[in-house]
């Protein structure tokens, strides 16, 4: 088997390696990744020297390390893939997803007062309204560029109104999101640095943090800054870091979820007649475009100590990165794994990760990526991929940046 760079984000540009991840479970399930020259512009977050790291591709040592944070650590090097200056990372252990018990357990536990089954359900409501205007707007042009118009605008709206912002401010936190988490892709990363875009997100934040201290509202920005526990509240530091993470974490994946969703129905016709003649297969199809596109490319651990994984040692300090994808169509858990099939079941994926770290916002991306779909599959059900799609340099995110689809207009 041809060895595939997985360091590089143009790998992942071309789609998803398979067949190697394939290999590499059957063969290397832990496989030793070479370090890679650095790109200039993120020079300012990055070390200059690169490590390698250990790649992950089987689904049962990716549980097991999800559940050890004890030998796999999320803080020590923080959960992405390259080696950060020291600077950037102690900013970065402010975001829960970057920190082991017992800080992250406490800080997770606060924030859960904000993430109640209530507020989720409330959202339900909005999501609703929010995707049927989304629809609106295109419903009657016969096309349009599916990212652009509906897959990264439900999100962004959701997110934008759970915090309380206002809705005109979408197109910022849009921007900013774009320059962060695209900083390997030459269309994000050239018109403003990921560094300068991290600086304004965190002070819109405080900004926003000042007005509901001052005037509090029904929103998870208001409820965050109530909350105690064990008599301490969220400073504003953590607050401000956390509402980047919730902007970083909401948007861009569940963008990626509904944007490979739909490619997926476009490819598998049948699947997608299936779908729109009873939609109460939409929680089943859900799961499904959750496993088969995985919108998170990899999460990564920090070795706490020497251990040994599948039989390969590992030294302490060493990386140790996780591809979902990978796990996602591992033979030994999934019947049919490259099969995409919308009535699957049990799907017990790992899209939204594992362990103490599980995605907090599962549910709400579960509810969106349901209702988009059944509002588009009710008014257009012919809606279909028709041109070129162009996907993100990133190997973090599954992305893709523009999808044109055409559909029979409503009258
Ligand atoms: C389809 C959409 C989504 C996917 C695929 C996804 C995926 C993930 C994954 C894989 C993790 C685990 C990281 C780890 O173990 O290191 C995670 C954590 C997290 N996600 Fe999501 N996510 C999605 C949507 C959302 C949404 C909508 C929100 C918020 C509104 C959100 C907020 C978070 C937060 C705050 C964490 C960190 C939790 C912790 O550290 O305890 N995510 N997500």
């Amino acid at each position: 088997m041809q060895t595939v760079d997985l360091y590089d984000a143009s790998t992942f540009e071309r789609a998803i390696p398979h067949d190697y991840f394939r290999w590499l479970r059957e063969n290397e399930p832990v496989h030793w990744q070479p370090p890679r020259p650095l790109s200039t512009q993120v020079a300012d977050l990055m070390q200059t020297e690169q490590r390698g790291f250990w790649a992950v591709s089987r689904y049962r040592d990716i549980v097991e390390i999800s559940l050890d944070q004890e030998r796999f650590s999320s803080e020590r090097g923080t959960v992405l893939n390259n080696d950060l200056t020291e600077d950037r990372m102690a900013q970065l252990r402010l975001w829960m997803i970057n920190q082991d018990a017992p800080r992250h357990t406490k800080l997770r536990k606060l924030i859960n007062k904000g993430f109640t089954k209530r507020i989720v359900q409330q959202m339900d409501r909005h999501v609703r309204e929010l995707s049927a205007g989304i629809v609106d707007r295109v419903a009657r042009r016969g096309e349009c560029d599916f990212v652009a118009d509906v897959a990264s605008e439900l999100p962004l709206l959701v997110i934008a109104e759970l915090m309380g912002c206002p809705v005109e401010d979408r197109t910022k936190l849009f921007n900013w999101s774009n320059q962060m988490i695209g900083f390997e892709d030459p269309d994000f990363s050239n018109e403003m640095g990921a560094a300068d875009a991290m600086g304004e997100m965190f002070e819109y934040a405080g900004h926003l943090a000042q007005l509901r201290r001052n005037d509090p509202r029904e929103d998870l920005t208001s409820v965050l800054l109530g909350a105690e526990v064990d008599g301490e509240r969220l400073d504003e530091l953590t607050f401000n870091m956390f509402f980047m993470l919730l902007i970083l974490a909401g948007n861009e994946t569940t963008r990626n979820a509904i944007s490979g969703g739909m490619l997926a129905l476009s490819e598998h016709p049948d699947q997608r007649s299936k779908l729109a003649q009873d939609l109460s297969l939409l929680p089943r199809a859900t799961e499904e475009i959750l496993r088969y596109v995985s919108p998170v490319i990899s999460m990564r651990r920090t070795a706490t100590r020497d251990v040994e994984l599948a039989g390969q040692k590992i030294a302490e300090n060493e990386k140790v990165v996780m591809f979902y994808p990978s796990a996602n169509r591992d033979p030994e858990i999934f019947d049919r794994p490259d099969e995409f099939d919308i009535t699957r079941d049990p799907n017990v994926h790992l899209a939204f990760g594992w362990g103490p770290h599980f995605c907090l916002g599962a549910n709400l991306a579960r509810a969106e990526i349901r209702i988009v779909f059944s509002e588009l599959l009710t008014r257009l059900p012919d809606i279909e991929v028709c041109g070129p799609v162009r996907r993100l340099r990133s190997s973090t995110v599954n992305s893709i940046k523009s999808m044109p689809v055409r559909f029979t207009p409503e009258s």
